[in-house]
């Protein structure tokens, strides 16, 4: 079909080339400006590691933001940072030190992103587009199975109608990094924080007090700073007080909002808290149990990877067993004050 221009198109009625275009990623992850040249990633890229990863199966993982050459991301929204049109962002997977997949997102137009996966070739040269639907059950080392989410799956974890950056915000590149963060990646040279955003003028509209205030999650002592920052970073894409699940009234979001300990909703939301979800066989059970750590609903439900019970429901196939372990460790011990 011929191209239309965008007025004429609009006229009518039709969606003109350029929209269409914009919407459609690239074929081929080369083709997406991640690389300078074969291999290089552009130099001009920022890369940073977000200090709560998200658990993948234990994959390795590296990303990179782009911004527009002069533009810079609106932070008066400490929650929720406005980003330039025209921003895009890398994630890649490792397993056993192959490249298995590489994520982009990328913001078309006001409200528009583009969700893309690229599946790397065996030579690792290169790296193809993965169809809408995902790809299930890769084997992507001996005994090890890997699935890409289909891009109905990113957006329930990344939004719909607003999309959001889950490892590129406030929190997440922290100066006051948690030390015991569960899989922490180290920051490699090179890698932004606020402090960069804020010195190389990236960041605008943040309170002026952000840096000598950082973000942090508020707790009483590091075991429970740790549980809460790892299940924002694992779980409030889909449990938050601004989208909330209907009846769950379930929320793991940290909120520049959140001033006091106890009002962490990771804490208010889930401690000693009656549970709709039944553990199979058990009369009642609440969400986080300190007086019988094994029949809280959440530890349960994170431990499992029966389709209808696990959590998260999307984006692992193993249960992330050192985290499983924190979390114990950590409900066990709870003083009774809590
Ligand atoms: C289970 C929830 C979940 C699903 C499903 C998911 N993501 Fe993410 N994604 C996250 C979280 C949490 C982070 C930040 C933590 C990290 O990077 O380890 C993230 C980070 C990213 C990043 C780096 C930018 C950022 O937001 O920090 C990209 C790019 C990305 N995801 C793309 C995708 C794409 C494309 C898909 C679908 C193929 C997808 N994601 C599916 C939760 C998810
Ligand atoms: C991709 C979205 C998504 C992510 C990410 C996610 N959940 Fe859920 N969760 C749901 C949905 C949908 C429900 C309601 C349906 C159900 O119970 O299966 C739910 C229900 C629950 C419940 C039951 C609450 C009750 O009182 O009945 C618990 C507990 C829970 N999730 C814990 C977690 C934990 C812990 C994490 C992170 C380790 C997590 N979820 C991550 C989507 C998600």
């Amino acid at each position: 079909m011929r191209c239309l221009l965008v007025a004429v198109a609009t006229a009518l009625g039709l969606t003109p080339c350029a929209a269409r275009a914009l919407s459609q990623p690239p074929a081929r992850l080369s083709q997406t400006g991640l690389y300078a040249s074969q291999g290089q990633v552009d130099p001009g890229h920022l890369a940073f590691a977000p200090q709560y990863p998200l658990w993948t199966d234990g994959a390795a993982k590296s990303r990179w933001i782009h911004l527009p050459a002069g533009e810079a991301i609106q932070g008066r929204d400490e929650d929720s940072w406005a980003l330039p049109v025209g921003t895009k962002v890398w994630k890649e997977f490792r397993f056993q030190g192959r490249k298995v997949e590489t994520r982009l997102l990328w913001k078309t137009g006001p409200q528009a992103w583009v969700f893309a996966s690229y599946l790397w070739n065996e030579a690792q040269t290169d790296a193809t587009l993965v169809p809408e639907t995902g790809l299930a059950d890769l084997e992507v080392a001996p005994g090890l199975r890997h699935s890409i989410p289909s891009r109905t799956d990113c957006r329930s974890c990344h939004g719909q109608a607003s999309v959001e950056l889950l490892g590129f915000n406030a929190l997440q590149l922290s100066t006051d990094r948690d030390p015991g963060a569960l899989h922490a990646e180290p920051l490699g040279p090179g890698m932004v924080t606020l402090k960069e955003l804020v010195a190389r003028g990236l960041l605008r509209g943040a309170r002026p007090d952000l840096l000598s205030r950082p973000p942090r999650i508020l707790a009483d002592g590091p075991a429970t700073r740790t549980a809460l920052g790892y299940l924002a970073a694992n779980c409030a894409s889909c449990h938050r007080g601004d989208r909330p699940l209907p009846g769950l009234d379930l929320d793991f979001r940290h909120t520049s909002r959140v001033t006091a300990a106890a009002d962490e909703p990771g804490l208010r939301t889930t401690l000693r808290r009656p549970s709709t979800y039944l553990i199979p066989g058990e009369p009642a059970s609440l969400r986080l149990d300190p007086a019988d750590p094994g029949r809280s609903t959440l530890l349960h439900r994170m431990a499992s990877r029966r389709p209808a019970s696990q959590m998260p429901p999307l984006g692992s196939s193993l249960a992330d067993q050192e985290a499983l372990a924190h979390l114990r460790r950590w409900v066990a011990n709870l003083a009774p004050s809590h």
